[in-house]
């Protein structure tokens, strides 16, 4: 994330992490030439457009800690890490609700041209109260409306990236002095419930993938039936395996159902490691990270989500239903740790601090590489999920610490790959030939003359 602090609050404060230094062009680059030398597929930037200023009716523990506050834009550090790099891609996140396609459809395509393909967009719909008010709503739009919007926004940006210019628009011809053919740009209509498109040339000419490769983060079950439409790849989190292999089976079960297979859509979750060469190095690693980490930061980013201040309950005070029904009326379904609301019997704000210690809800594993490759193997073994989100905890040493210790344990078991495949980021992913969105994909019924075949 294009910040100080991201998931693992508080440990921006250990002597060896450089995650201060985000402003910076040459942290970027660093970064991406790391992750390449590691085979990375891509690096993941998440982001939001609100503040964490729930816990405490404030920002007091939010600012101290740098809990994603300050935040700059992710888009802007793509092309200088695509300069620097040939194959790594960019899962770019950036939340629909506060965009117009119009205007959103150029900002991706240029970043799919000056990457050469190898962006992705990260569709979220959002999840405070805070960035609504930025922009001047009373609150959020509600849970299952933005998906709703986030459907007719898809719709309209489909059309402007696959419907607007043919593939041969552009002749490039200095003698005959043709840039483009206006007989092969087309008029762009989009009359949605939510989004209107009038009339209008869709202003970039098609990029290496048209489409980027379309992530999507959500756990819900709207969320779902949204990701079984649209996403290519689904990060999503949980650490409890059996809720996760539940949660993958629903997404490609979801996929099915929008017509597409099973394996259209590849599944990730957060990973959190903190490795070293013996298991001793790895503990006395993780306890030197714990002494910097900040579980006020992870409650403060917990609780602006669900929108409720448990500060306002004492340390040791239990966190009720009907405590929070009281205090919130309505929210209850927004709180919690559990799909539904609510917290555990007996839960307290001590509680709650106590499990995110390591300055987060994402325990870690702690380990050798051969610990750590055995749980990675566990893990994909009892969820069917395709790859992981690997964490910032102290960077870039957790970065270099996976690429060097853990990933040469994963080829040598025949489960990473060795090399990078040619092509977009899409084909890197998918297989030569897949540079665009796939035939079966609800995407291309909006190309010019397409028709929707049930193949890829
Ligand atoms: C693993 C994961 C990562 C997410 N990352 C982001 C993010 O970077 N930015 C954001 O605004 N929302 C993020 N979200 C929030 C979702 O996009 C979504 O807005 C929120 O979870 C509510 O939708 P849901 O109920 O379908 O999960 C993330 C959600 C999950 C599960």
């Amino acid at each position: 994330m294009n910040c100080v602090g991201h998931i693992h609050h508080g440990l921006w404060k250990h002597p060896r992490d450089n995650s201060v230094d985000y402003r910076k062009p040459g942290y970027w680059i660093a970064l991406a030439q790391l992750l390449e030398k590691g085979l990375f597929d891509a690096v993941f930037l998440a982001d939001i457009v609100g503040v964490y200023d729930v816990l405490g009716d404030g920002i007091d523990v939010t600012a101290r800690e740098a809990v994603q506050l300050p935040v700059n834009d992710p888009a802007y550090v793509v092309p200088l890490m695509a300069q620097a790099t040939q194959h790594l891609g960019f899962g770019v996140t950036a939340n629909l609700t506060y965009e117009h396609p119009y205007l959103f459809a150029r900002r991706f395509a240029t970043l799919d041209h000056l990457s050469g393909g190898r962006v992705g967009w990260n569709i979220v719909t959002g999840y405070l109260d805070s960035a609504a008010r930025g922009v001047g709503l009373k609150q959020q739009i509600d849970h299952d409306d933005r998906y709703d919007r986030g459907d007719d926004f898809m719709d309209a940006f489909y059309k402007l990236l696959e419907g607007g210019w043919e593939d041969d628009a552009v002749v490039n011809d200095r003698v005959r002095g043709i840039y483009a053919d206006p007989a092969k740009i087309h008029r762009i209509r989009h009359d949605g419930p939510f989004y209107k498109v009038d009339n209008v040339y869709n202003l970039t000419e098609p990029s290496p993938q048209r489409t980027p490769v379309l992530f999507q983060a959500g756990a819900s079950k709207r969320g779902n039936a949204f990701a079984g439409r649209h996403a290519e790849c689904v990060f999503t989190g949980g650490q409890d395996r059996p809720a996760l292999a539940k949660m993958v089976a629903a997404i490609r079960g979801e996929a099915v159902e929008a017509g597409r297979e099973r394996d259209d859509v590849k599944v990730f979750s957060y990973l959190t490691v903190v490795v070293d060469s013996n298991e001793r190095a790895a503990r006395d690693k993780y306890d030197e990270y714990l002494a910097y980490a900040s579980p006020e930061g992870a409650l403060a980013h917990f609780v602006s989500g669900a929108g409720v201040d448990l500060d306002r309950f004492g340390l040791d005070e239990e966190i009720t239903d009907e405590k929070l029904e009281a205090l919130y009326p309505g929210r209850l379904r927004r709180v919690g740790e559990a799909r539904g609301g609510g917290f555990a019997p007996g839960t307290t704000r001590r509680k709650l601090l106590d499990a995110r210690r390591f300055g987060s809800q994402q325990a870690p594993i702690v380990g050798t590489p051969s610990q750590v490759a055995d749980e990675i193997a566990r893990i994909v073994a009892e969820t069917d999920l395709d790859g992981f989100n690997l964490t910032r905890t102290v960077a870039p040493e957790c970065y270099r610490d996976f690429i060097e210790l853990v990933i040469p344990e994963l080829q040598g078991r025949g489960l990473y790959k060795t090399a990078y495949e040619e092509g977009t980021l899409r084909e890197k992913l998918f297989g030569a030939g897949r540079a665009r969105l796939p035939g079966n994909h609800h995407g291309a019924q909006f190309r010019h003359g397409h028709q929707r075949s049930g193949h890829r």
